[in-house]
């Protein structure tokens, strides 16, 4: 199968192979259409498939918040691409709620899945096929929201503290063996499932008094989704290659350092 992009940028994923979650819209089918331009060939995923999957990609249907998900994607990215060398886990989010209390037992595990026990899941199914080739880097997609945790949104950003600190702790487990692992924080970035998120706090009583990033980022707007693949393209790319177990914070200079 060929999946090579037409772009014209340099070839720094050339002769990759890469898997990205959530791939259909937003930030992961800007990392989808970058990886395609620097090269790689490149699996992606989402609960369904949609007309926006980046031409050139293929595509797998999966949940990635059930184990059941991330063992079919595994086997897919096995059956389509023949390995993974670069994992990138983008798939993510919350819906927010007027307070901590309102978050129900079930929206906690969902949040714990999706944005921490994917990552989880399908590293473990991954990283047998870097170890035997000693080579490989992941980038986990967390937030910067990490920084500043308000109660409305904790399921979300505890589960994001937790992918963070699995991710460090991985990195430093996998270095000897020159796999690399990373993460990215993005900042308030138009995306579909970021304004929709937005969209539901401010219609919150207690909707945080700024909600609109070109108010209050140094950088004087919000983010955009190519903001956020850039630097996860950094990562994934040999450009990055003396870079593990570190968190890059993408957020026009918004968010206080951790
Ligand atoms: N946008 C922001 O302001 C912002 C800020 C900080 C961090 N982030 C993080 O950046 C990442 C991408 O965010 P985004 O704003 O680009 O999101 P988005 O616009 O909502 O896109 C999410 C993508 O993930 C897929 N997805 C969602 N749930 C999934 C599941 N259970 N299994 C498989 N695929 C799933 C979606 O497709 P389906 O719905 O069809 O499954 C879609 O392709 C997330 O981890 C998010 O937490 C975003």
């Amino acid at each position: 199968m060929t999946t090579i992009g037409n772009g014209s940028g340099p070839r720094e994923l050339a002769g990759k192979r890469a898997l990205v979650t959530g791939g259909t819209r937003g930030i992961g089918a800007a990392v989808v259409r970058q990886f395609l331009d620097a090269g790689a060939e490149v699996l992606t995923t989402a609960r369904s498939a949609t007309s926006t999957v980046p031409d050139g990609a293929s595509f797998v249907a999966a949940d990635v918040r059930t184990r059941a998900g991330t063992e079919a994607l595994a086997a897919a990215a096995q059956e389509v691409l023949g390995g993974v060398d670069v994992l990138v886990h983008n798939a993510g989010g919350a819906r927010p709620h007027a307070d901590s209390s309102a978050i129900t037992d079930e929206e906690w595990q969902d949040a714990l899945d999706l944005n921490y026990l994917a990552s989880v899941r399908l590293d473990a199914l991954l990283l047998p096929g870097m170890r035997d080739r000693r080579a490989g880097t992941i980038v986990h997609v967390s937030s910067a929201a990490v920084l500043t945790p308000v109660g409305p949104f904790l399921h979300y950003t505890a589960a994001k503290a937790a992918l963070e600190n699995y991710s460090r702790g991985l990195a430093l487990e996998l270095a000897p063996l020159g796999i690399r692992v990373n993460a990215v924080s993005p900042g308030r970035t138009a995306t579909p499932g970021g304004e929709a998120t937005r969209e539901q706090w401010a219609s919150l009583s207690v909707a945080p008094a700024e909600t609109n990033a070109g108010d209050t980022t140094p950088l004087g707007r919000d983010g955009r989704p190519g903001d956020i693949a850039d630097a996860v393209l950094f990562l994934a790319s040999d450009r990055a290659s003396w870079l593990t177990g570190r968190n890059l914070i993408v957020d026009g200079g918004e968010f206080p350092m951790g």
